[in-house]
C-alpha cells in the first residue's frame, strides 16, 4: 500500500452561508465544530482527524479541495516529487495554515481538482464512537471526463491501487478500506457525493430519522450496494450537496479487481436524488 498517502482526511466546500451550512452539519448531520475563523468553519467526526469538512464563503456551491493524509513528512515530500514530476502545478511543502496545521502542500490534478496532502497535523484523542455521529469520511465519488486516466494517475503517482473497475467507473484505495475514492465517467470535474462512515447499521437508520424530521428526504436507500454489505442512505443536503451515511464497505466486495455486480440499480433508484442535487464543480483556482 502507498507510503505517500494513507487516507482521505477532509473535503472543503465553498457555500453561500457557511454558518447556516455548519449549523446543518453540526445540529442535524452529526459533526462537531473543530474550529472557526471568521467565515471559515471546520467540522470533525468522532475519529482522530482534526476535521473532515471545512466550509468557506463563496458565491455559489463548489468543492474547493480534497485533502489526503500522509503517514509522515517523508510521504508528503515523496508525494510532492511525484506530482510535480508528473507535471502538476503544486505549492511548496510547508506549514499548513488551517485548523489542524501540519506539514503539506496542494496540487492541481489532471482533472483540475485542488488536492492537499498533509502529515503531522493535529489529531484528536477523544475518538470513542458515538451512535448518532459520523466517524470520518468513508469515501468520495468524483465525476471525471476520463475516469480511467485519472484513476491511473492516482495509482501511478500517489500509490493508490485499483480495487474494482467497471465499464463506467473505477474504485481505488490507499489503505485497507474497500475504496477511498471512486471516479465515475461524466462531463467535467465535479463532485458526485461524499459518504460519511457511521459506526453501525442503527446509526444509519437513526440518521435517516433525524434527517427526515428536519425536512431532508432520503434520495436513495436505506439499502445495500449489491454484495457490498454496506448499509447506506443518500440525501440531497443543503447547498445541493449529495451526502451519504454508510456503514463500512466490505473490503472483499467485488472480488479481486472484478466488476461489481448489480451496480446498474443506481440509475433506476436515484431519480429522486438526482432531481434535487446540483452539479458541484471543483474550483482549482480558489
Ligand atoms: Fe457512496
Amino acid at each position: 500500500m502507498s507510503s505517500k498517502v494513507d487516507g482521505i482526511r477532509s473535503v472543503s466546500f465553498g457555500v453561500a452561508d457557511p454558518h447556516k451550512t455548519a449549523k446543518f452539519f453540526s445540529e442535524i448531520w452529526g459533526l462537531g465544530v473543530a474550529g472557526q475563523s471568521g467565515d471559515d468553519i471546520y467540522l470533525r467526526g468522532t475519529g482522530s482527524y482534526s476535521h473532515i469538512v471545512s466550509l468557506h464563503q463563496r458565491p455559489a456551491t463548489e468543492m474547493i479541495e480534497l485533502s489526503l493524509s500522509s503517514p509522515d513528512r517523508a510521504g508528503v515530500d515523496e508525494s510532492h516529487r511525484a506530482v510535480t514530476g508528473a507535471g502538476c502545478e503544486a505549492t511548496q511543502p510547508g506549514s499548513v495554515d488551517q485548523v489542524g496545521g501540519g506539514y503539506g502542500f496542494t496540487f492541481v490534478d489532471p482533472d483540475g481538482r485542488r488536492v492537499r496532502i498533509v502529515a503531522e497535523d493535529v489529531r484528536h484523542r477523544d475518538t470513542a464512537e458515538q451512535l448518532d455521529k459520523p466517524v470520518r469520511i468513508g469515501h468520495v465519488v468524483l465525476i471525471s471526463p476520463d475516469f480511467k486516466a485519472i484513476g491511473k494517475f492516482y495509482c501511478d503517482v500517489l500509490g493508490f491501487e485499483v480495487r474494482n473497475q467497471t465499464p463506467r467507473n473505477v474504485f481505488i484505495r490507499c489503505n485497507s478500506d474497500h475504496h477511498n475514492i471512486a471516479f465515475f465517467g461524466g462531463d467535467g470535474s465535479t463532485l458526485d457525493h461524499v459518504a460519511f462512515l457511521m459506526p453501525e447499521v442503527n446509526s444509519v437508520v437513526r440518521g435517516v430519522t433525524r434527517m427526515n424530521a428536519n425536512g431532508y428526504h432520503m434520495g436513495w436507500g436505506v439499502s445495500q450496494h449489491g454484495d457490498g454489505e454496506d448499509v447506506y442512505a443518500y440525501f440531497c443536503g443543503p447547498d445541493g450537496l449529495c451526502i451519504e451515511y454508510t456503514t463500512k464497505v466490505d473490503p472483499g466486495w467485488g472480488g479481486n479487481k472484478g466488476e461489481i455486480e448489480h451496480w446498474d440499480v443506481a440509475e433506476i433508484a436515484t431519480d429522486q436524488l438526482n432531481a434535487n442535487r446540483k452539479k458541484i464543480p471543483f474550483r482549482a483556482s480558489a
